[in-house]
């Protein structure tokens, strides 16, 4: 599927109906229809949503402005009730300056120097998990990955002694997580607040439970710091942040920050861990490579950050699985005064959209685009991959806070289960469903082999 690059100003874009403007084909499928706005319009496409005005650009140097642009002349998309519900006013949703100020205050917590302490958690999840498994048994690939995703979330946000919360946490979680997708997929986002729906009465219902169980991890933290103890994990760290004023967080703006970044790191993570096996079961030339590099990386051992370095192979199969299935599959912003890409002016208030999907899955930047071969990214593989045009983290000064988090934990929970299994899927193919995240559409039934 390879798109044409048509001239600017050539582009009219799909057929429009009366008030819905494209939205009957966007909500049917999003993905086929950003595919077929590229395949058949070309890199700059206008569409409508409703009454309002948008824009789909196919080019990585399009994206590249769009997202640099984002908090200068394009402002985030406004997210709906449900987001604010969740992630009051954390990192995520804020915007201009309160946005500055709170990703100044959470950025130092996810540095790669304190990425390299929440690894030791990552491994310890991952090896108690891979011990619980034997030759033959079945998994369910997705549930297992999202139960230790969720381990890993609770332990690197409130330490390993939250252990003890951590049902009734994920649990909230998981619903409060539900909901985001349903709300983000449904008619429920042009729905105003004060409309009660019984997934709005699940979500309030969720955040109840995790503002009572967030407020007790945040005093013992608050507790602990005042009794000396220095914690490792990232509450301790948002708790010492200060900003140009030396004022910390408040306990409110704590307790935003932490479900931001669970709710940012674990489903983004589980799925794209679930892809790497079922990609993985279907290309046994890259599973071979993949256990070489660990045996004669590890030989044996359980691997350490140190050894995220060391494993580039193990890397280039993460990297390979979010290009073919990049968990955040739209970006957008809105075109304020002076808004520009290409060279061309955008009117204000232009919704301009970008899918790491449709960008991922085009010849022009990655040749046979729906094959998974980690090897186009080995060293010195001309030509195989536009590193532009990955972009799973989007980009700009609102790229993920968590790339090196996410990264470091897709890879060595590779390392840790693929030493010691093969995850058999099957040869069925697993249809996608565009939620909040890109899911898959069943469950992922797999077969444990040992090597
Ligand atoms: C494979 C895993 C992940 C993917 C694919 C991913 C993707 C993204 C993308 C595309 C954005 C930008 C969205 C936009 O511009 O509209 C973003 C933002 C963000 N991500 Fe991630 N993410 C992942 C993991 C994580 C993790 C592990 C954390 C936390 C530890 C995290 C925290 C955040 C935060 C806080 C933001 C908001 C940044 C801002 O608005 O300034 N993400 N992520």
């Amino acid at each position: 599927m390879t798109a044409t690059l048509t001239p600017p100003g050539a582009e009219r874009g799909p057929r429009r109906w009366p008030l819905v403007g494209n939205l009957p084909a966007f909500a049917r499928d999003p993905l086929a229809f950003f595919e077929s706005l590229r395949d058949g319009h070309g890199d700059w496409v206008p569409w409508a949503l409703g009454p309002k005005r948008n824009v789909l650009v196919s080019r990585p140097e399009h994206a590249g402005e769009l997202l640099g642009a984002v908090e200068k002349t394009f402002r985030p998309m406004e997210l709906g009730w449900a987001f604010h519900q969740l992630l009051g006013d954390g990192v995520v949703v804020a915007t201009g300056e309160e946005w500055r100020r709170k990703r100044a205050l959470v950025q130092p917590a996810v540095r790669p120097r304190q990425v390299r302490s929440y690894a030791a958690t990552m491994v310890e999840c991952a090896d108690a998990l891979v011990r619980g498994w034997s030759d033959g048994d079945r998994i369910d690939v997705h549930r297992e990955m999202a139960g230790l995703t969720q381990r890993i979330a609770v332990r690197t946000l409130f330490g390993s002694d939250a252990a003890g919360r951590e049902a009734p946490i994920s649990a909230a979680m998981a619903t409060a997580q539900r909901e985001l997708g349903a709300e983000f997929r449904g008619v429920t986002l042009f729905l105003p607040p004060w409309v009660q729906t019984p997934g709005r009465r699940r979500l309030r219902q969720a955040v109840a439970v995790l503002d009572r169980e967030i407020d007790h991890v945040i005093r013992e933290h608050e507790a602990a710091r005042a009794g000396g103890t220095e914690r490792d994990d990232l509450l301790s760290r948002l708790l010492a942040a200060r900003d140009d004023t030396g004022a910390p967080l408040t306990r409110k703006e704590l307790r935003d920050e932490s479900i931001t970044l669970y709710i940012g790191g674990h489903e983004t993570t589980s799925t794209t861990l679930t892809w790497a096996w079922q990609l993985l079961s279907g290309a046994p030339a890259a599973r071979d490579r993949l256990t070489e590099e660990l045996d004669r990386v590890l030989g044996g051992r359980l691997p350490a950050y140190e050894d995220y370095e060391r494993l580039p192979f193990t890397r280039q199969v993460v990297k390979e699985a979010l290009r073919l299935y990049p968990p955040v599959w739209l970006i957008s912003a809105v075109a304020g005064d002076g808004a520009a890409i290409g060279g061309r002016a955008v009117p204000a208030g232009t919704a301009v959209w970008t899918s790491p999907w449709s960008m991922h899955r085009d010849g022009r930047w990655f040749p046979e685009p729906e094959a998974f071969r980690p090897e186009r990214w080995d060293a010195g593989a001309e030509g195989q991959a536009d590193e532009q045009a990955w972009i799973p983290f989007g980009g700009g000064p609102r790229a993920c806070l968590g790339a090196r988090f996410a990264l470091v934990e897709a890879a060595l929970v590779l390392a840790v289960l693929a030493r010691r299994f093969h995850l058999d899927t099957g040869p069925e193919p697993v249809p996608v469903f565009p939620g909040l995240t890109l899911q898959p559409a069943r469950p992922v039934p797999a077969l444990l082999r040992q090597p």
